[in-house]
């Protein structure tokens, strides 16, 4: 047996192990979102830390700055005038949206029909699985890695990595390397092994609009005062136009359009409505607002206005009222080109100028993400490539990401443009984000054995 047969097989026969280790993650509620216990985060990088250890790991240390959610990082580094690659994936999750839709308990890993549920099972537990899990597969067997490793773990990520230029400048030194592997994303499909060539930007704020300093009886004086939900409805309405897209001035203008040969690479992917439907599970009767690969354009390369809540009114029994105020948050998700800080203050600006009836508008931005957007030109892709359709046993394709990942910009920002890899294990069934999110566990070991590969296909294509 070849050395990384050997590694294979050692993966195989510890599987069950590596799968209770993401299990015993998955339990710890590692939310980061404010109004969530920091304590379940910390003792994520520490369940993360103890993992990355066992799995042979050098000098793995928990990184935390002053409020700040802590990072884990460890690293091996014992082959020689062979490359440095940094993995990385975060250990931070998202709430669990609404606790009573969901089939299996949030927090309690279950698994059903070759998936394992659970928040973070996926985005992006399982990213630090297969680090975990692929590391252990070399150092358990041969001793020793083909190519030098450093691995990091972040603890933010869901909340848009506020502190991340903050770490990447105090451990700038420690985390040089020639190339990183971002196990963050998405599949086309199950089975379908993916790089991710570009990824969308965001900007978020939320908005309160007011009449009133409190409610009113609705017949006592509904009429003559502009009602607030009116208002702030008009607004989010003329924030895209009768085909769903974004109307706000000025803002299309910066977007990058998918070249002539990245219009064939997504049309050879041959995406359809059918398709598009089965896997986001639109309801039947509801238009898209494209066909075929302009699907993809729309959802890569282009920008979309979400409104994630939406509130005004008390829930339960309502009564006659005219209300005092409306609130909601809108997300903006950016296409390769725009910039954040210039689509905040378009956006603000569009929202002042249509707030009605002198209705008191208060806006608060959040901080941006900047999209991202590489061409896979090269050598380490085709490399990257090889070691998929290995482990996949399917052909890697290369394709776009509508979410975010402020790590990959921020971090060529400061340590220059290294190649990046982005790859993952989610797919159209994962549901991140939302209610009995699941990580495919046949896709699992295929990643594990990709990235066993990868070591040995970067350390002998001498890159
Ligand atoms: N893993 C996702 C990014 C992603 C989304 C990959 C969709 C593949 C498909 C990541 O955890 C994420 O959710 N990022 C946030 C970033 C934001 C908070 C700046 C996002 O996209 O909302
Ligand atoms: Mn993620
Ligand atoms: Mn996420």
């Amino acid at each position: 047996m070849t050395p990384r047969d050997q590694a294979i097989a050692h993966y195989d026969a510890h599987r069950p192990g590596h799968l209770e280790s993401l299990k015993k993650l998955v339990r710890i509620p590692s939310v980061s979102f404010s109004g969530y216990d920091p304590e379940n985060v910390r003792a994520s990088a520490k369940a993360t830390a103890q993992w990355l250890r066992d799995s042979g790991l050098h000098n793995v240390e928990i990184w935390e700055l002053p409020d700040t959610y802590p990072s884990v990082y460890g690293e091996w580094l014992g082959a020689k005038d062979a490359p440095t690659v940094l993995l990385y994936a975060h250990h931070d999750v998202q709430p669990p949206l609404r606790e009573a839709l969901w089939n299996s308990p949030p927090f309690e890993p279950t698994e059903r029909n070759g998936r394992l549920y659970g928040r973070g099972s996926a985005d992006d537990k399982a990213g630090i699985a297969v680090h975990a899990a692929s590391i252990a597969a070399w150092l358990k067997t041969a001793g020793n890695l083909p190519v030098n490793v450093k691995v990091l773990i972040e603890g933010e990520e869901e909340i848009g990595s506020p502190n991340l230029t903050a770490y990447l400048k105090h451990y700038k030194d420690r985390l040089r390397c020639d190339y990183m592997v971002l196990t963050d994303c998405a599949n086309y499909d199950t089975g379908k092994p993916s790089l991710t060539t570009s990824l969308r930007g965001l900007v978020t704020l939320e908005i309160t609009v007011s009449a009133l300093n409190s409610p009113l009886h609705s017949g006592m004086w509904g009429g003559p005062i502009p009602d607030p939900v009116s208002g702030l409805c008009k607004m989010l309405a003329s924030l895209t136009n009768e085909k769903g897209r974004v109307a706000v001035s000025g803002l299309m203008d910066a977007v990058v359009p998918p070249s002539k040969s990245e219009l064939d690479d997504f049309r050879a992917l041959g995406m359809s409505e059918k398709i598009f439907r089965e896997q986001s599970g639109v309801l039947d009767g509801v238009r898209l607002f494209a066909e075929n690969e302009e699907l993809l354009v729309q959802l890569w390369r282009q920008p979309a206005i979400s409104i994630n809540a939406f509130r005004a009114g008390g829930s339960g029994a309502v009564g006659n009222v005219l209300m005092d105020s409306a609130w909601a948050r809108i997300g903006l998700r950016l296409a390769p080109g725009m910039d954040p800080e210039v689509c905040t203050r378009m956006l603000t600006d569009h929202l002042q100028k249509t707030c009605p009836w002198g209705l008191k508008s208060e806006i608060v931005p959040e901080q941006g993400a900047k999209p991202w957007k590489t061409s896979p030109d090269h050598p380490v892709f085709e490399v990257a490539k090889k070691s998929l359709t290995r482990g996949y046993g399917s052909d890697a394709v290369c394709i776009g990401c509508g979410g975010t990942i402020p790590f990959v910009d921020q971090f060529t920002g400061i340590l220059g443009d290294i190649p990046a890899l982005l790859v993952g294990i989610e797919d159209p069934r994962t549901n991140a984000h939302s209610e009995n999110e699941s990580l495919d566990l046949g896709d699992f070991d295929k990643a594990v054995r990709s990235q066993i590969h990868f070591f040995a296909d970067l350390a002998e294509s001498g890159l």
